[in-house]
């Protein structure tokens, strides 16, 4: 270019720089907005499944007007800023036709002054019309790839924040587990969820192999939050967890959870048949022992009313009551016959007399098996042999049922409060 002539390769290169400095300000701009697009669509989805679920709290509460301004909030940045990215968007498209166009003209305007004055040939005033159409429809391809590369990166930005969250190690098996009898120790165990607020100051028991051990106590007074650390849901902050003399953490994850079968608060099940959220992912399972198992549990009707037995399919939780959603868990806890039994308020959604039917079934599971309840209706752990009263994550009274009321404790204290409830 430069050798054809050199003020009209000046004024190509002149245009090529004054378009690349208007696409990037359009873009920094537009950077902006489709990172706020992208935050707001987040926003827009989680509030929208979480109405969804919760619709019928909402609704109770009367929170429809509520829910709608919150909506109306995210909705109106959401516009706004899809508006702004948009506009901004196509006025880089258009900003690059625009600079070819006035490029073109330029440089036909000072081609014909130049050629009036001898300077140049026709020719080269050709050539230059054309290599500022090259130059200038790379701009307009750059610029429309700039608008799509912003919102990937924008996406990207938040898919790499979930992705940079550091993974768990993986673990190698260092123990044998396979001959576990059951001896449970807490050993000076502290732990908070979060760094600043702690949950469990320096608490310690031995569980001898086979004993079934219960723990009572207030409401948030850290139960669940002792079986997450003895499950390896949560590490402990100071001291240690052992199983039969063998830290927890010498284990990994997998033959920790192995050993214990677990009923909790939570009941979780999953799309499928009945037959296999019961049995989940075990495949040796008769129908005797299921027959057997359901019985114990109490949902032998249940079963025989639905059309298709244990090959109906759940569809979704609210098809099943809360009561019977603990049968099926507690029946899933049986079927895996495990070495220990955790049973986390497990019984606390059924009527009095399932809840009969379903200690008498967890008893005979839990016979000769370690195993831990945590129960806030105190008849259903008054036969432990050993009780342990925990408030604010320590432990304040241990020991048998008769032992604990002699003592005129706490657990007296949780024990009248029941009975003042029951005589009313
Ligand atoms: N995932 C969590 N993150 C932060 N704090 C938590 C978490 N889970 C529980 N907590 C807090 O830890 C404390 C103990 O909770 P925990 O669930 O162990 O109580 P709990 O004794 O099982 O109570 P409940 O009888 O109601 O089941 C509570 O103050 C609770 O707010
Ligand atoms: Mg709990």
């Amino acid at each position: 270019m430069a050798f054809l002539n050199i003020p009209l390769t000046l004024l190509s290169i002149a245009i090529a720089g004054v378009g690349f400095l208007m696409i990037q300000t359009v873009a920094k701009h537009t950077q902006k907005y489709v990172r706020t697009q992208q935050k707001s669509l987040g926003q827009m989805n989680g509030l929208v499944e979480e109405q969804y679920s919760g619709h019928s709290i909402v609704t109770i509460y009367a929170g429809q007007k509520e829910a709608m301004e919150r909506f109306d909030r995210i909705n109106e940045t959401l516009g706004h800023t899809a508006f702004r990215s948009q506009f901004l968007g196509s006025i880089s498209n258009h900003l690059s036709g625009l600079i070819s166009n006035v490029g073109y003209v330029l440089i036909c305007v000072s081609g014909a002054l130049l050629y009036l004055n001898g300077a140049i040939h026709f020719g080269t005033i050709i050539a230059f019309m054309i290599y500022v159409k090259m130059f200038t429809g790379a701009f307009s391809q750059l610029s429309s790839a700039v608008v799509s590369m912003q919102s990937v990166a924008a996406a990207a930005e938040r898919v790499f924040i979930f992705l940079g969250y550091g993974e768990m190690p993986v673990e190698e098996e260092k123990v044998d587990v396979s001959n576990v009898k059951g001896l449970v120790e807490f050993k000076d165990v502290h732990f908070g969820y979060d760094e600043d607020r702690q949950i469990i100051h320096g608490f310690s028991i031995r569980v001898e192999p086979g004993q079934k051990v219960a723990i009572v106590g207030p409401t948030g007074a850290g139960k669940t939050t002792l079986i997450n650390l003895l499950m390896r849901f949560y590490e402990v902050g100071s001291g240690d967890i052992s199983i039969d003399g063998i830290s927890i953490r010498d284990m990994t994850r997998h033959q920790v959870r192995g050993l214990f079968g677990m009923v909790l608060q939570e009941t979780w099940m999953f799309e499928g048949t009945l037959r296999e959220n019961i049995v989940f992912n075990r495949t040796d399972v008769s129908d005797e022992k299921l027959d057997e198992v359901c019985k114990a549990v109490g949902l032998q009707h249940f079963i025989a009313s639905l059309p298709k037995g244990y090959d109906t399919p759940i569809k979704d939780d609210s098809s099943i009551s809360m009561g019977q959603r603990q049968q099926i868990t507690i029946a899933r806890a049986m079927i895996d016959d495990p070495k220990m039994v955790i049973l986390d308020e497990a019984t606390s959604s059924v009527d009095p007399l399932t809840e009969k039917l379903i200690k008498e079934a967890t008893d005979r599971m839990m016979d000769s098996r370690t195993s831990f309840i945590i129960a806030h209706r105190l008849s259903t752990i008054m036969d432990a042999d050993l009780i342990i009263v925990v408030k604010d994550g320590s432990i304040v009274e241990t020991g048998r049922h008769e032992e604990l009321l002699r003592k005129k404790g706490a657990y007296k204290e949780l024990f009248d409060s029941q009975f003042d409830v029951s005589s009313d």
